[in-house]
């Protein structure tokens, strides 16, 4: 219970337990908060002397209530497993199992790998075994943690594009998503490669590939303290969530495309009948997500060719928007809670319009009481300044507009294929940004003391400025704004002097070279009068070099995807620019992470 709290910072729905003792399976769920377990607990302890496992659930698949809560386990409960990820295949295996018999209690993914377990031990009586046959049936994201009333000293586990580390203690080992659970008994850990099997015993630890072979592994000795441990070893949550993104933006793409290369978002929940209808889009959102869905207006309106209107949500329901049943409306919000988000939803099904969330929280209001959602899948978000969730929410937007493409058929199945291949390496080349941006940090922090810093951005880049500016107020409390660059010299313009800082980005030379030119013109613009000019441009994109002060490269990507690499630099600015003027950057004054008030 207590590696459970300790994982408390993940966030959470619900959570459960199951023990061995005296030839079976004891286990206790409850949706909620970890409390509520623990108080299931002492009114019925648990008697059992066998190996056990526990686990608190961010749910995907199925509402976080008791039963989907996880140990999963089978009809006769011999086997219990408990699981972090997606089976992408889960549905064709339910089927599957539910011919030979099996009776599913839960709506979750998880559970077919407790009936597919189950059957395999029965068959050949070895956990170890079973898991790495099941392994090779399953397809997505996942780490298993099982044990078997056949073997109740043991726990077997395996991973795949999912973290999963052992302790290593004396005569007691353990298993855990995060060295965090484990760190008051052990510091001794080993990190469970991809694809591969642990057998783990109070006094053993073997690990094998998929196939059975043994694996040598490497121990490593971790030397965070507890509370650093919860945040994964670094000082801040956001600095974790930034790390975390090109998983976050992998595990949001994940599933989304089917063998044949077709976009497949049938948990939408809207037609595509309902979606061929659709003659305008208005999309509603509030903060961060507000400008993931102005970057979302460029690239639906030019895939799909439907008007599409971007609207902050506190402004929308007091204008009388036109809405009618062919207006859809997409709802962006990380928390599926934000009052002014949720306000705008009810009044825009009061019109009749249909409405689609884009969430992050499964489970959450805005979700329930819109027609469709897609989720997204960055995990929890404890900063209170959005950042993976802001990246995962342009996927999941880009998703969105390549499927309306689609079923509207206005793209040709190949041009949607290419730019699904453009939006698959994402996580590739956002990793890449990471790995350069030493120099931001070193820029942030010679920044400390300035009173205000511009952005400057066209097109899509203009979303990404004002996402920089209000990274760095919330973060850094500093005086931010952002400009569209074409608008600079009808005002703005007037506030540059000697010296002040001016971030400006730049569009690809590649994709259109009127939009890149016109940038490099507002580039020398504000440096003809004094700016110091912090330049974030394509790689080899030689032609802005001599006016800027400081150049920022980043990948070569398609234009209308260059938000989620562009949009990296701002967030580890402001996040650096804050630390070094001593600001908690994962609870900035006077902010929450959801705002439930209008
Ligand atoms: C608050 C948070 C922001 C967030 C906004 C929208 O203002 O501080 O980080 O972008 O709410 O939240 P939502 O959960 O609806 O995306």
């Amino acid at each position: 219970m207590d590696g459970l709290a300790r994982l408390e910072y993940r966030g959470y729905d619900s959570a459960g337990v199951a023990v061995l003792g005296d030839g079976a399976l004891h286990t206790e769920k409850r949706a909620g908060k970890l409390a509520n377990l623990r108080e299931a607990l002492e009114k019925r302890p648990i008697n059992g002397d066998g190996a056990g496992i526990g686990h608190t659930r961010w749910a995907t698949h199925g509402a976080p209530n008791d039963v989907n809560a996880h140990p999963h386990v089978d009809d006769e409960r011999r086997v219990a497993v408990v699981h972090n990820g997606i089976i992408e295949n889960f549905a064709t295996l339910r089927l599957e199992l539910e011919e030979k018999g099996c009776k599913f209690v839960s709506d979750t993914d998880t559970e077919v790998t407790a009936h597919l377990l189950a059957l395999e031990v029965a068959e050949h009586g070895d956990l170890a075994a079973a898991m790495r046959s099941v392994c090779k049936r399953l397809e997505g994201a996942f780490t298993l943690v099982a044990t078997s009333v056949a073997d109740p000293g043991l726990v077997v586990a395996a991973r795949r594009n999912s973290p999963l580390v052992v302790g290593l203690g004396e005569g007691e080992n353990f298993l855990a998503s995060d060295v965090a659970a484990f760190i008051a008994h052990t510091r001794e850990a080993v990190e469970l490669g991809q694809d591969q099997v642990v057998e783990l015993r109070a006094d053993s630890v073997t690990v094998t590939d998929y196939d059975g072979a043994p694996v040598e592994v490497n121990e490593y000795h971790v030397d965070w303290d507890v509370s650093a441990a919860e945040k994964g070893g670094f000082d801040y949550f956001m600095l974790k969530e930034i790390v975390e993104q090109p998983r976050a933006v992998a595990d949001t793409l994940l599933g989304r495309v089917s063998a044949d290369g077709r976009l497949s978002l049938d948990e939408m929940r809207l037609s595509p009948a309902d979606l061929r209808s659709v003659e305008k889009i208005v999309i509603i959102a509030c903060g961060t997500s507000f400008h993931a869905g102005l970057i979302a207006k460029y690239a639906i309106e030019h895939w799909c060719r439907v008007p599409c209107e971007v609207e902050v949500a506190s402004e929308f329901r007091y204008r009388d928007p036109i809405l009618d049943q062919q207006t859809l409306v997409i709802a962006i919000s990380q928390s599926g809670e934000s009052m002014d988000t949720l306000m705008a939803v009810r009044y825009a099904r009061e019109q009749r319009a249909r409405v689609l969330a884009i969430c992050n929280v499964n489970g959450s209001t805005i979700p329930r009481e819109s027609d469709g959602v897609l989720y997204t899948h960055a995990g929890p978000e404890v900063g209170v300044a959005a950042t993976k969730t802001f990246l995962t929410q342009l996927a999941a937007c880009y998703l969105v507009g390549l499927y309306l493409a689609q079923v509207r058929g206005l793209k040709f199945g190949d041009e949607i294929n290419t730019v699904i291949a453009q939006l698959a390496a994402m996580p590739e080349q956002v990793e890449r940004v990471l790995g350069t941006v030493e120099p931001v940090r070193e820029l942030a922090r010679s920044l400390a003391g300035a009173d205000t810093v511009l952005f400057l951005g066209r097109h899509v880049g203009y979303p990404v400025a004002l996402e920089g500016a209000l990274k760095l107020k919330e973060l850094a409390y500093m005086h931010a704004e952002a400009f569209a660059a074409g608008e600079l010299k009808h005002g703005p313009i007037a506030l540059i002097e000697d010296g002040l800082p001016v971030v400006i980005v730049v569009p690809s030379p590649k994709g259109r070279s009127v939009l890149h030119d016109k940038v490099v013109s507002n580039i020398q613009e504000v440096r003809a009068r004094g700016a110091r000019t912090i330049v974030i441009a394509e790689e080899g994109d030689e032609s802005v070099r001599p006016y800027s002060d400081v150049l920022i490269e980043i990948p070569a990507v398609p234009t209308l995807l260059q938000p989620i690499v562009s949009t990296i630099p701002m967030q580890v600015f402001a996040c650096e620019l804050a630390l070094a003027k001593g600001n908690d950057v994962d609870r900035p004054r006077n902010l929450a992470k959801s705002v439930t008030v209008e």
